[in-house]
């Protein structure tokens, strides 16, 4: 079959990653999407089963700071768009370990731009590089106010320093090269396949198992919440109807303080266990503060609802019961999981 668009997805085995090759995949027959994927802790191919017998999805494994595999995959397959999402991502594990984090977000990305750019230039006719981003590029907001497509850069830890950093080459290749790229930097992502690192699937996990729930510093900082389906719905948008060269902010208009989370999910989570209610709060354990911890994330996502006519289909409190489903619908996944790598990791971050 001849296809009429062939799209790189990096990072397609992690959490977001797997979501946004499901939609291009099922949406597009006509596409063919390449999952590229260093399968690092993070990612897992038990998140794309479905996928499997689909003649339009294939999976590679690389690693975007291998250079020559990026030129072969490139020439190889005639790649036209990046959806360039494979990156280190927890916050946690930058402040243990930056190195890593300049490695795979700033090395790997300036690699993969550069495989788009000897691939490309000269013609660039179709072609796209998106680079899917975050808001804490812009550092920590106070009580009020939001994030927009304005907003000056101001990472706070390793983990934004180095996307910020990515960001910036993007652009910088944009203008140096005239490589046609689009950013989107988006809020909070929670759903179906989330690494038990992060903070929503990590409290379902606790409160299944009994164990306690780490409430870093008061529980007072916010984040505002997407649910995944949501974001990987904006990324096909910003895709075909993105404009080069554009950034577009990403959002949930779901902001909530962290003990709000973790208080809702300890009630839905007694609820649908039959525990009694009260029951999971007890779990909750207030731990050392996070090094610094931003105070308050929130998007203003306008210009991608009117330019672009994206809006997020849920709000929290109907995507967080479909997610603790999924998490104890697929109770499998989640103890594949936590065994292995992500004890020696949890005892190591929480020293229990
Ligand atoms: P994730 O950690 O779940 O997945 C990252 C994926 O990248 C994994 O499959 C991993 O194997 C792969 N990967 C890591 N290093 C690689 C390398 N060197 N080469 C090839 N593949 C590699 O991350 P996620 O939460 O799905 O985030 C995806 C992207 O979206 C990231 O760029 C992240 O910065 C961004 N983002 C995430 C959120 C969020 O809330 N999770 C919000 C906004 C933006
Ligand atoms: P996280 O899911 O790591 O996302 P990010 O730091 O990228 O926003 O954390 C979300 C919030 O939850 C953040 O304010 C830190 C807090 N948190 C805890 O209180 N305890 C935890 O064990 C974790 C992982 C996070």
């Amino acid at each position: 079959m001849k296809f009429s668009q062939i799209i790189l997805v990096t990072g397609g085995a992690g959490f977001i990653g797997n979501h946004v090759v499901r939609e291009l995949v099922n949406k597009y027959p006509h596409y063919k999407v390449l999952n590229f994927d260093a399968l690092t802790y993070a990612g897992n191919l038990r998140n794309l089963l479905d996928l499997n017998e689909n003649e339009n999805y294939q999976f590679i494994k690389g690693d975007i700071c291998d250079a020559s595999l990026l030129k072969d995959i490139f020439d190889q397959y005639q790649v036209n768009k990046v959806l360039h999402l494979a990156a280190e991502s927890h916050v946690d594990r930058s402040i243990t370990d930056p190195l890593s984090f300049v490695y795979t977000n700033v090395m790997g990305t300036v690699n993969l731009l550069n495989a788009a750019k000897e691939s490309w230039y000269g013609n660039y006719e179709d072609k796209l590089f998106y680079h899917i981003s975050t808001d804490e590029v812009f550092g920590s907001l106070g009580e009020e106010g939001f994030f927009t497509e304005q907003t000056s850069y101001d990472p706070r830890s390793p983990y934004s320093a180095s996307k910020a950093s990515s960001d910036h080459f993007v652009r910088a290749y944009g203008n140096t090269y005239g490589l046609p790229f689009v950013i989107s930097n988006c809020s909070n992502n929670y759903g179906p396949y989330q690494f038990p690192e992060k903070l929503i699937p990590l409290v379902i996990h606790n409160i299944r198992m009994g164990k306690p729930i780490p409430v870093y510093g008061k529980g007072d900082n916010v984040r505002d919440w997407l649910y995944v389906v949501d974001h990987a719905r904006a990324i096909d948008t910003v895709l075909h109807k993105g404009k080069v060269g554009e950034t577009y902010s990403i959002g949930g208009h779901n902001e909530k303080t962290n003990l709000d989370v973790i208080h809702t999910l300890c009630d839905k989570l007694d609820e649908k266990l039959g525990r009694a209610q009260g029951e999971s709060r007890k779990l909750i354990t207030f731990v050392k503060d996070r090094a610094g911890h931003d105070k308050r994330y929130a998007i203003d996502a306008s210009k991608i609802g009117s330019e672009l006519n994206w809006e997020p289909s849920l709000q929290f409190e109907e995507g967080i019961s479909k997610t603790i489903d999924w998490y104890l619908d697929n109770a499998g996944w989640l103890e594949s999981v936590t065994s292995g790598e992500y004890l020696n990791y949890y005892k190591k971050q929480y020293q229990y």
